[in-house]
């Protein structure tokens, strides 16, 4: 039996099946709306100071007022985990410009809707680290501005399901000919001679928070890290290929458009930063 999570509304904690927004919402009509998935394990937060600068940053591109302080955002991601008990898994955050009668122009007087959910989820335990995935070349047909952490996931969810039908658990995104990203995590490879490479920050990919961690983590472990983009024949070619992102943390990649990865098995650089990584984002989990 599922147990009924209560879930936070504009202030109020809630029931899941009675929480209830308006059919104007912009967020339901334009995808006017950002969003945050923050992992929690032993009951903490990892990276949130992250998740949480990120989040306002999403919020100026848009002109969107964030309805809470900083403050007051932490007490609130901090309250759903102790109203659901919540071990292992996930808060998704999410805050649309809110309500207001269907028109192209921000309104200038919606109050913001701001949502927040728990989901539980073995992120640390997950069976995935033992075999890597396998993933699919796609297109990336997103709009171009995907440092913006929006709610418009249609294309993303498109490619997932393609993949799906290729026999992939997930979708690599290629745009002129480099990879971007997957559908909902960072990609990177590592070279033959052990170098990680994965591609610079630009609006054409998310800033991920686990991407950003990652790479220090190897620049501190003497990885040497080669910051530009990578064509999918690299990918291919590649000794390791991994996926980061917060409730994947680093995940390998064995196998690319059903050809193996390297050895075709989980390699030793993602396994050792995926190691270093939990070890010091538990430490410093709040
Ligand atoms: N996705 N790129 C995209 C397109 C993403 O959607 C995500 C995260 C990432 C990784 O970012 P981070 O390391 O900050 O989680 C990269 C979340 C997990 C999701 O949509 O569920």
């Amino acid at each position: 039996m599922r147990v009924t999570r209560i879930v936070y509304l504009n202030g109020a904690w809630i029931p899941e099946a009675d929480a209830r927004i308006s059919i104007f919402d912009r967020g339901f009509l334009f995808a006017d709306a950002i969003y945050e998935v923050t992992a929690v394990i032993g009951g903490k937060l990892i990276e949130y100071a992250g998740h949480a600068a990120r989040l306002q940053r999403s919020t100026e591109e848009l002109a969107m007022p964030c309805p809470l302080s900083p403050e007051a955002l932490l007490a609130v991601h901090r309250e759903i985990v102790r109203r659901n008990d919540l071990q292992e898994g996930l808060i998704y955050l999410q805050i649309s410009r809110g309500a207001a009668d269907r028109d192209f122009a921000y309104p200038q007087d919606a109050a913001p809707t701001l949502v927040l959910f728990t989901q539980a989820k073995a992120v640390v335990d997950n069976p995935k680290v033992k075999t890597g995935i396998s993933v699919a070349m796609q297109p990336d047909l997103r709009w171009a501005r995907r440092d913006i952490k929006t709610v418009q996931l249609l294309y993303p969810s498109m490619a997932k399901m393609e993949a799906a039908r290729l026999g992939a658990d997930d979708a690599w995104l290629v745009e002129d000919g480099f990879v971007t990203e997957a559908t909902s995590a960072s990609a990177h490879i590592v070279t033959k001679d052990g170098t990680l490479v994965t591609r610079q920050l630009s609006q054409a990919i998310l800033h991920g928070i686990t991407r950003a961690s990652t790479l220090d983590l190897a620049r501190r472990a003497g990885i040497p890290v080669d910051v530009r983009p990578f064509t999918p024949k690299e990918a291919m070619d590649a000794a390791e290929a991994f996926i980061t992102s917060a409730t994947s943390f680093v995940l390998p990649v064995t196998k690319i458009d059903g050809q193996p990865v390297g050895s075709g098995v989980p390699g030793p650089v993602s396994a050792r930063l995926r190691e270093l990584y939990i070890a010091e984002k538990l430490a410093s989990a709040i």
